[in-house]
């Protein structure tokens, strides 16, 4: 089936981009379904690094078609100086970017809302990219759409409308002055003219790409973690960052997905408020965030660390129904003398094997752990799984064990080649 779908299935930050450039080499489509400006895909290309945060990571790949579907929440500035980097180093974007008419356009004011929140309550720490706040205006009817910046008569209404309610909360709330719909719109002129171009029904080309027998990668921003529904709410994101999201943000039906590939981090990371059993406030968390470079690529902000979450990854199994997972940063364990496992929590004195989703009960567990020693081998320059040392297979294996799924890819490092593949 040539419909795949790359998920992440912790808090986000699994190296799925690396994963989505390596696949992209054998797709035809890479298409972005959920989230926008707050994820950052980091792909490292020879000595050459790259960062999107809306662009598909699958731009790298000159024969790849990249779609960012309406499920995105677009901020255009974002959008716009990706598109003339990407340009400027060379990179084909004229014929192989697509986005849709119906995404959401992240305004100045949901920025603004999203940044005056944070700092009004500790909350859930957003990134501060507008990201709650334009998806709960398009759910609530007042969102403005990509479609809607061609129109500028239906674009002020719009904004009249949105800007309405939202400059008296900004005034009395917030002490935030008052936003201008005539301002927004001319502001938002240029940026406009330049997607213009790349301006789809991207659901109608996906599924021609499909019914041709293409085949197209669906690259998700975020972790099943962060997924609004099945995440540790509040503590979330506003999109769904699961496999059942690719249906919703893209446009197609779910009979066309194939394999279903979660990407799962030697270990965890979260960034942002909210619970986290196995969270190491300690040297190992340390050194884990110094190695593994655990700084979020958005924000900037040190990403919490800890050890590897079978509870975290079975509930991804089961949200997502992953066929297969691939696992990454797999080095950055190298140096660990005695590696941990979390296998289950003990709640008030009982022990739990499946997550429980509220964060409140979460925040009272405490992990169990299954001990393994540390390979203490440098693995970033190996070559194939089979010469991986035998520790780091038997932990290898252990995490496919726990999420009941095997492991198509290995990742030794930030480069393409450091991917092994384990079957
Ligand atoms: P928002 O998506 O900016 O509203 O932030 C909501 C929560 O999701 C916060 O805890 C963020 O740190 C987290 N978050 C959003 N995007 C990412 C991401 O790409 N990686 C990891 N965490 C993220």
């Amino acid at each position: 089936m040539p419909a795949h779908v790359v998920v992440g299935t912790q808090w986000g930050d699994e190296a799925k981009a690396k994963v989505v450039d390596f696949l992209a080499e054998s797709a035809d489509a890479v298409v972005r379904f959920n989230g926008g400006a707050n994820a950052g895909h980091t792909v490292a290309v020879d000595n050459d690094k790259f960062i999107f945060h809306l662009v598909p990571s699958g731009i790298l790949r000159a024969r790849t078609k990249c779609i960012i579907a309406s499920g995105v929440a677009i901020e255009l500035k974002q959008l716009c100086d990706e598109i003339d980097e990407l340009i400027t180093r060379k990179i084909v974007v004229g014929q192989n970017l697509l986005i849709s008419e119906n995404a959401h356009v992240v305004m100045p004011y949901h920025k603004a809302l999203d940044a005056a929140r944070n700092k009004l309550s500790s909350g859930t720490g957003t990134t501060a990219r507008g990201i709650g706040p334009v998806y709960a205006d398009k759910h609530a009817y007042m969102g403005i759409r990509v479609n809607d910046l061609f129109d500028k008569k239906r674009l002020l209404e719009k904004l009249r409308v949105s800007l309405k309610e939202k400059n008296v909360v900004f005034e009395r709330i917030y002490d935030i002055p008052p936003f201008d719909p005539e301002q927004i719109a001319a502001e938002l002129q240029p940026y406009a003219e330049k997607v213009k171009p790349f301006v789809a029904n991207t659901s109608l080309y996906i599924n021609r790409l499909l019914d041709d027998g293409k085949t197209v990668l669906f690259e998700g921003a975020q972790g099943t973690m962060l997924d609004i529904d099945h995440g540790t709410y509040p503590f979330v994101t506003s999109s769904h960052p699961i496999s059942g999201g690719v249906c919703v943000g893209a446009g197609i039906g779910p009979q066309r997905l194939g394999r279903i590939i979660g990407v799962v981090k030697a270990y965890i990371t979260r960034v942002g408020n909210g619970p986290m059993p196995t969270e190491l406030k300690n040297a190992t968390g340390e050194h884990i965030r110094a190695k593994g470079g655990e700084y979020g690529a958005t924000t900037g902000r040190a990403r919490r660390c800890g050890w590897f979450d079978c509870l975290v990854v079975k509930h991804a199994k089961r949200i997502n129904g992953l066929t297969e997972i691939a696992i990454t940063k797999l080095d950055v364990l190298d140096e660990i003398e005695t590696i941990r496992i979390c296998e289950g929590y003990l709640y008030r004195g009982q022990r739990l094997t499946e997550f429980p989703e509220q964060s409140d009960i979460l925040n009272e567990c405490e992990p169990i752990y299954a001990e393994f020693p540390g390979w203490q081998t440098d693995t970033t320059e190996v070559a194939s799984f089979s010469d991986l040392p035998d520790k780091a297979k038997r932990y290898v294996s252990r995490l496919m064990e726990a999420v009941g799924c095997p492991a198509s890819l290995v990742g030794v490092g930030p480069n393409r080649s450091q991917t092994l593949l384990a079957q």
